[in-house]
């Protein structure tokens, strides 16, 4: 089913707040139908963020940031809501930034959480008229996974160049991995394109090769979970293998983040936590049995990109070498 051209959600955040209720699109119905959720307390931020209703570093980062405003406000214990929101998921730095970010600035809560929804708007923003600057006119461009509007409540990371270039009259070509398994690319990073006209296509996740092999793809651009000291990140799983082909191929690599992403206590990718999720997601598409059920299944949800593939960080400060980025967050 398509979603009705009046649903279509251009200027609906991912995540926002109203009184004590924080309220997000469920991202995992999307593109069929367009539904919300209601977090009432921190517990349902944590199922919220563990279920990938919401998801993606930085909204999931301002969702965290909401659930804190709201335990505040409800008169919660703030060291176990915190706890508790911060144990949703492993990966994203932003989850333990924005937790952190809250608790140093418990004053006016509200107030606070909303500022950084919209001091991470901002830095999207600035991303994109950064990342803009790299695309030249008919520019093919790969995509992994969704770090668009979705995973940061406006405008995107990785989306957010494609987004500044369509907006200044450039012809770009997006090609979108699927993603499996949970088809974030399919389902979402699609579906943003679609509602902006940006031309697209989606492919299945083996495919890019295939293009990047035969010169049909310029440059790839993917969002972060986790930038570590060295440069080296972790992505949605599957990123590694794009960055691989991109450098066999010639072909520039950049990861797209704000320093919220940043995580400078760890000195390397291989010590980033890497999230294993349930068999399930593999074993199944949309409830169909895809396996048999004797044999085993593995799932872990992301994997490290070591900086010598990474040509370039496209950050809300400007685009920089691996070098260069231990001085600028
Ligand atoms: O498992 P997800 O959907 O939360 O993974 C999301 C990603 O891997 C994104 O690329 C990353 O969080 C950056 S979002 C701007």
């Amino acid at each position: 089913m398509k979603i009705k051209m009046e649903e279509r959600t251009k200027d609906l955040p991912a995540v926002w707040m109203e009184d004590e209720k924080v309220k997000m699109i469920d991202q995992r119905y999307l593109p069929q139908e367009l539904k919300f959720f209601t977090a009432e307390d921190y517990e349902d931020i944590h199922k919220a963020i563990k279920d990938m209703m919401v998801r993606g570093a930085p909204a999931i980062g301002v969702t965290a940031a909401f659930g804190i405003a709201q335990a505040k406000l409800q008169e919660k214990d703030i060291e176990e809501a915190a706890d508790h929101i911060k144990s949703a998921r492993p990966t994203a730095y932003d989850l333990f930034y924005a937790v952190d970010h809250m608790l140093a600035n418990l004053d006016e809560p509200t107030k606070k959480a909303k500022e950084y929804s919209e001091m991470i708007k901002e830095k999207c923003r600035r991303i994109g008229k950064y990342g803009n600057e790299l695309i030249k006119d008919g520019h093919d461009i790969l995509t992994h996974c969704n770090a668009g509007a979705l995973a940061t409540i406006d405008y995107g990371t990785a989306l957010a160049p494609m987004r500044a270039a369509n907006k200044a009259g450039k012809k770009i070509h997006v090609y979108v991995d699927e993603t499996r398994p949970r088809l974030q690319g399919a389902r979402l990073t699609a579906w943003e394109l679609y509602n902006e006209d940006i031309p697209h296509s989606v492919i299945v996740d083996n495919a890019s090769g295939h293009y990047i092999q035969r010169g049909e793809i310029d440059m790839v651009i993917v969002g972060t979970d986790r930038i570590v000291a060295n440069g080296d990140i972790a992505n949605k799983i599957g990123t590694y293998e794009k960055a691989v082909l991109a450098k066999e191929n010639d072909i520039p690599f950049y990861v797209a983040a704000p320093v919220t992403t940043y995580d400078k206590n760890i000195k390397e990718g291989m010590k980033i936590p890497i999230e294993e999720r349930e068999e399930k997601e593999v074993r199944e598409i949309n409830g169909l049995s895809i396996t048999p059920e004797g044999s085993p299944v593995k799932n872990p949800a992301f994997d490290v990109t070591p900086a010598k593939y990474i040509d370039g960080y496209i950050t809300e400060k400007g685009i920089f070498s691996t070098s260069e980025l231990k001085d600028i967050f």
